[in-house]
């Protein structure tokens, strides 16, 4: 008998959207899920009821103009059966939950969005560098292979800003060590990356190899701070083997894991965390319910705190950051509704499969508007191999995932972009390129994502919310307010069906005019994408930019080609929290004809620029700084 059971009315015409990363399109209506946490690395489709986050929050559209939110906050196992079982009724129901639940009222998706945001708690202000292109790999062989991906990056001149150390970097897959014949000296590997330019990411684990004399296992065992099982340490199976569980409800836990996690930024000179298999994933069957952990002199089971076992994970890591005075680089597979305050999330285990490139918008844009406006997928697809044309397809529809990263696994093709053809290398450089073009812009949005919740990456209906023709769009994308972006997802493809919404449409690469509320036909050749401009937008960008480093960029060009109009960009520091007690500049541009003013409304962080430019169809002008 399920102690919780919520109905809610929809109808023939209701959309359902959010619960975060779903492996399948924005709509919602005829399926079922359950929030819990589950790491299965088969390939996920429409039919996975669980996946590594559980984001019970829903936006419900109907009666065209209708809009509101739902909000279910229990962490216990939790089932929403959405216009499956019965085509007119949203039923909640959980063994365990409360009956409670939140009514998030607005007028359109962003209003409801911003109160949910405000409920859950805002995101995170990412770094300027986490927006830069970053490259992965199970594994780097060592440390000889990660300095040759610095050197092909930088030689082929595409954009690179991050390198993660999959689990091989440890000595076996203990977090905090490293295998010392592989990575003898990683602060010095970290040293000489950010001389280049770029920083280094490391994996971390949440099972704990037992092992005695590894410290943080005898630290952890010692200090009564793992989860246990009959009065004994509960252990499964991880990478490492037999695995204990941190019990990160614990405090002390946290602390202790906010400590390591310093020393380790401190001395080895890394620059972001990834917290990976903390659903908690294990191999030898999920933890059983009844599992506990003690937090204070309250015993917590498995049941209530499994949701919410990567949050207090990533609660610890994110807090060593703050303390350095550091935004947090932290990543995480799994999450709950409030882990957007801590860390920024990926979609774990994707394919390389033409489906999975299909999913990899929504599902971004679902995480967006569920409360994670930074996500991304692994570009190119994690398992199995990718193609020439997958991998092209895949950075052109990804090219403003607000998290970027090529990630693949252990015994698929390697997938860095110079493994495949030229045309494929060129497109991806082309793809980097331009997304570095756009920095500014979408730094813009992750300011406005972080302040009030507002998506970066968003899908059409979130800007056109009451034009019928957008609510189940999947294939094209608006970066934030001014820009769409319609790639081809579909193999062999040269052409695909485009919809403008409402307003007047330019073409990025063309110049063409678009009259909006019509649908085009457009062709696109391998490395082309639809790229439209509304008009009257400026777009701030920047140029030639190999890696993003705030006192490295003189130059800020805004991009006003697209007809008269205003547009306020922000700049801080891209890096630290002095943004927060008011160190930060807000340049407002307005094009009026040949008219072009620009003002420096607030001015309170010492800008590296030079030079501000403001290019329209017809002049250039230049402003010294
Ligand atoms: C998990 C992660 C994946 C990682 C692998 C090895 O499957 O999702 O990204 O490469 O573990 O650490």
């Amino acid at each position: 008998m399920q102690k919780t059971n919520i109905n809610i009315k929809l109808y023939d015409k209701s959309y359902v959207y959010g619960l975060g990363d779903k492996a399948k399109f924005l709509n919602h209506m005829g399926y079922e899920f359950i929030s819990y946490n589950t790491d299965d690395p088969t390939p996920q489709n429409e039919q996975y009821k669980s996946l590594y986050k559980s984001i019970n929050y829903l936006l419900i559209n109907h009666n065209t103009t209708k809009y509101y939110g739902i909000f279910y906050p229990s962490t216990f196992k939790t089932y929403f059966n959405i216009a499956k079982d019965k085509f007119d009724l949203l039923n909640i129901s959980s063994l365990k939950g409360e009956n409670d639940f939140f009514l998030i009222l607005g007028n359109d998706p962003n209003s409801i969005t911003r109160s949910y945001s405000s409920l859950v708690g805002r995101p995170i202000m990412p770094t300027l560098k986490m927006l830069g292109n970053q490259q992965s790999r199970w594994s780097y062989y060592d440390e000889n292979e990660v300095r040759e991906i610095a050197r092909k990056y930088r030689e082929l001149k595409i954009p690179l800003d991050f390198i993660h150390l999959d689990i091989d970097y440890m000595d076996n897959f203990k977090d905090f060590t490293f295998n010392k014949e592989r990575f003898p000296n990683i602060s010095k590997l970290s040293e000489d990356l950010e001389k280049m330019g770029l920083g280094l990411v490391t994996i971390l684990d949440a099972g704990i190899k037992e092992e005695q004399e590894y410290e943080v296992y005898d630290y952890l065992i010692n200090n009564d701070l793992v989860c246990t099982l009959d009065n004994a340490p509960y252990v499964n199976e991880v990478w490492p083997g037999r695995s204990v569980f941190p019990n990160f409800m614990n405090e002390k836990t946290q602390e202790y894991f906010k400590g390591l996690t310093k020393k380790w930024l401190l001395e080895q000179k890394v620059k972001g965390i990834w917290c990976d298999m903390n659903e908690p994933a294990s191999f030898k069957g999920p933890l059983p319910d009844n599992v506990e952990a003690k937090a204070n002199d309250k015993i917590i089971y498995h049941d209530e705190f499994h949701n919410v076992y990567g949050e207090s994970m990533v609660k610890g890591v994110s807090s060593a950051f703050k303390e350095l005075n550091k935004r947090p680089y932290v990543i995480t597979r799994a999450a709950f509704a409030t882990t957007t305050k801590y860390s920024i999330c990926w979609n774990g285990d994707n394919q390389s499969l033409w489906s999975h490139l299909q999913l990899s918008l929504p599902q971004i844009c679902s995480m967006g508007i569920s409360g994670f406006p930074f996500d991304g997928v692994d570009v190119g697809g994690f398992n199995f191999d990718a193609t020439d044309e997958l991998l092209t397809r895949f950075i052109e529809a990804n090219v403003f995932a607000p998290f970027l990263r090529n990630h693949s696994a252990c015994g698929s093709i390697h997938q860095e972009p110079w493994c495949f053809s030229q045309a494929c290398l060129n497109t991806y450089r082309k793809m980097v390129n331009l997304r570095y073009q756009f920095i500014p812009y979408m730094y813009d949005l992750a300011y406005k994502a972080h302040i009030d919740g507002t998506p970066i990456l968003r899908p059409l209906f979130y800007n056109f919310p009451f034009d019928e023709n957008v609510k189940e769009i999947n294939d094209e994308v608006m970066l934030g307010d001014n820009v769409l972006l319609a790639p081809i997802l579909t193999q062999g493809s040269r052409s695909r069906s485009l919809y403008l919404p409402e307003g007047k449409w330019i073409n990025y690469f063309t110049h063409e005019e678009y009259e909006g509320g019509k649908e085009y036909l457009l062709h696109l050749e391998l490395g082309e994408i639809g790229l439209f401009i509304k008009k009257g937008s400026i777009i701030p960008t920047y140029k030639d930019l190999m890696y993003l480093e705030k006192n490295q960029i003189d130059t800020l060009i805004f991009d006003a080609r697209y007809g008269d109009g205003e547009y306020i960009n922000y700049e801080d520091d891209g890096e630290s929290f002095s943004y927060l007690e008011g160190h930060y500049n807000l340049y407002k541009v307005k094009v009026d004809g040949d008219n072009i003013s620009l003002e420096v409304l607030k001015n309170d962080y010492k800008s590296p620029y030079k030079k501000i430019v403001v290019i329209t169809n017809t002049t250039t002008h230049e402003i010294k700084i």
